[in-house]
């Protein structure tokens, strides 16, 4: 079926999300509900305050989405729900869920890989975007360079072997008490800063193999913190943007790295919540002419967690014919590329 209809669930971490997608591209409709107010006292996601939420929410947000499409269950051709990795109380509901619809319509059940959400999710903004296509993935709980080859093959270049250049941006939000979610907060804060002000390192840059490591520029931001008494907001926009601007060289760096290792790749590629961040997509962005190669970006929404690219990821793989049946696992940790080596840190999502 060249055009179908899926429905998509997302619930691996802190949104709870719905989407009715088409084969043509169509967002039918959707919803995105996050649930800053429930983890912002605690400064980070709590797992079972996420699954109580989603627990409470879906139910009620499909049928919304149902409704304003004007559609029925009867018309949906899939139910895409993600499966994993993630926090393992709201992959459960989310997946709960999509099997019960499924199962009570009578419709083929698509277990989807949070990760290849993300991964498919600049082909559901760029029509004319084409495999293999190197995809820098950077989010909450990961930091991958993947050669996307074909629905369903993902080869992964590079991990982290520690912590996430997300994970990095919220650790570091908070220890300038620039508040939760930490990222964009961080973000908005550098855009004020001297960027140069604070000499941070750029751990691993300039190794042969493209993998990560944040751990070490996060401790340094920590001591630059605590170096200073009673900093001012400038001295804390200043770190901001020494921290935004050597996370951005380290994904520059390793990025390049890649491009290197694949020479027939027809696109660079950022996919994930990180990849909301301006600064960080105008440095790919100029990485990506350097070498001659189209530059491809989600729109913003698109980039964090969001149900259309689980739909959409549903649409790709129910087109090849790739369907689960209900017995599809709920997994906490489900790397995309089976093949990769395991390097500890990669495959989580924190
Ligand atoms: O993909 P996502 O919504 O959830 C995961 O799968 O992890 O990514 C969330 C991550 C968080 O670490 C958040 O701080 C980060 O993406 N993020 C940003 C920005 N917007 C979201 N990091 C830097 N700059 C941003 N503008
Ligand atoms: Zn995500």
């Amino acid at each position: 079926m060249a055009n179908p209809l899926v429905l998509g669930i997302e619930s691996s971490c802190d949104e709870t999300a719905v989407a009715l997608v088409r084969g043509d591209r169509t967002i039918l409709a959707q919803r995105i509900a996050s649930q800053n107010e429930a983890h912002e006292r605690f400064g980070g996601v709590v797992p079972e305050l996420a699954a109580r939420a989603h627990a409470d929410r879906l139910a009620p947000m499909v049928a919304a989405v149902l409704a304003e499409a004007g559609v029925g269950l009867a018309d949906v051709d899939a139910i895409a729900g993600t499966a994993g990795p993630g926090l393992i109380g709201g992959v459960m509901v989310g997946l709960v869920t999509a099997k019960a619809l499924a199962m009570a319509a009578g419709k083929p059940l698509i277990a989807v890989n949070h990760l290849e959400g993300h991964a498919l999710s600049p082909r559901l903004a760029d029509a004319a975007l084409g495999f293999p296509y190197l995809l820098l993935l950077v989010s909450g709980g990961h930091c991958q360079l993947l050669l996307v080859e074909a629905v369903g093959r993902y080869r992964r270049l590079a991990t982290t072997i520690d912590d996430a250049v997300g994970e990095a941006f919220d650790k570091s939000a908070k220890v300038l008490g620039l508040g939760f979610p930490g990222g964009p907060a961080l973000e908005r804060a550098a855009r004020a800063g001297d960027a140069g002000r604070f000499a941070l390192p750029r751990p691993l840059v300039g190794t042969p193999e493209p993998h990560f490591s944040f751990a070490g520029l996060k401790s340094a931001v920590l001591r630059a913190r605590a170096a200073m008494a009673a900093p001012s907001e400038q001295d804390i926009a200043d770190l901001a943007a020494s921290f935004q601007q050597a996370a951005c060289d380290c994904l520059v760096d390793r990025t390049e790295r890649a491009l290197a290792q694949v020479p027939g790749t027809t696109a660079l590629v950022v996919a994930g919540g990180v990849a909301a961040n301006q600064h960080i997509r105008g440095a790919l962005l100029a990485l990506a002419s350097a070498h001659g190669l189209p530059f491809v970006a989600p729109p913003l929404w698109l980039c964090t967690d969001n149900g259309a690219m689980i739909a959409w990821a549903g649409v790709e793989r129910f087109r090849v014919g790739d369907i689960d049946d209900l017995n599809a696992p709920a997994r906490p940790r489900w790397p995309l590329d089976p093949e990769a080596e395991a390097v500890r840190g990669a495959g989580v999502k924190a």
